[in-house]
């Protein structure tokens, strides 16, 4: 794959074409078809009043293994950061010039949340959140692992967007910001639904963006587990 077609690029026209995605360096043992995931339209019906959402508001750590259905997912991400003016492709979360990506690590494997085609990419056939749930260091605090979240999203920034006049240091307190707002919304989210989270800055980032294969230019900002208490 060349430089100029990243890995976004050729996610996309994968996924356009209906194609399945195989990571290179897949031994044939774990290379199962993961295909791309067409999300539900988000349920805007409900939720509860905002003023019990932010009196529920926290961090929790400990989680059961049970699933989060489609459609929840669905409405997940939509409130992390979907779009929520369609003529604009403007989000519910605001953005600075550029913003995070949102990949989401599951059981089955990692996808790339496409917010347009309300899509989820798969990108990699593995299990990350030993790398992704894990708090590292692990600090005496809090403990070793996030428990057993059954999904794990990875805020990335790709470092090659760049607005040209800005010093990296703009540029990254953009996205920084991004990250704590589409954060707040899935806090927000899960304390409506009685889904659980934490978002977290202690991950073995090296390790994790490495299993990910993430290009050099690519910056795991935070990682949020979510699920079921
Ligand atoms: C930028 C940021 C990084 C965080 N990193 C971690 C972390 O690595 N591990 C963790 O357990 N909690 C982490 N948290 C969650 C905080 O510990 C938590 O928000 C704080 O203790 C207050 O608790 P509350 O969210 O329940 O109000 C982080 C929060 C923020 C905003």
């Amino acid at each position: 794959m060349s430089k100029e077609m990243n890995r976004r690029e050729f996610m996309k026209a994968s996924a356009a074409t209906g194609a399945v995605l195989m990571t290179g360096g897949l031994s044939p043992t774990f290379a199962q078809e993961l295909k791309p995931i067409q999300l539900l339209p988000p349920q805007l019906d409900g939720g509860r009043p905002l003023m019990q959402v932010l009196k529920d508001r926290r961090s929790t750590r400990a989680y059961s293994s049970k699933k989060i259905p489609l459609q929840i997912l669905s409405n997940l991400l939509w409130a992390a950061f979907g779009i929520n003016r369609p003529g604009t492709n403007l989000r519910t979360a605001p953005s600075g010039f550029f913003s995070n990506d949102i990949y989401v690590a599951t059981a089955e494997g990692v996808f790339l949340y496409d917010a347009r085609a309300n899509l989820l990419n798969p990108v990699l056939v593995e299990d990350v959140r030993n790398l992704s749930g894990q708090q590292y260091p692990p600090p005496g605090v809090y403990g070793g692992y996030v428990g057993e979240a059954p999904v794990n999203l990875i805020y990335v920034w790709d470092r090659s967007k760049k607005r040209p006049h800005y010093s990296e240091e703009l540029n990254m307190y953009h996205v920084f910001t991004n990250t704590g707002l589409i954060s707040q919304n899935v806090y927000l989210y899960c304390a409506s639904e009685g889904l659980v989270t934490v978002v977290r800055s202690w991950f073995n980032k090296p390790a994790l963006e490495k299993k990910m294969k993430l290009q050099p230019e690519q910056y795991a900002t935070l990682v949020q587990s979510v699920g079921y208490p």
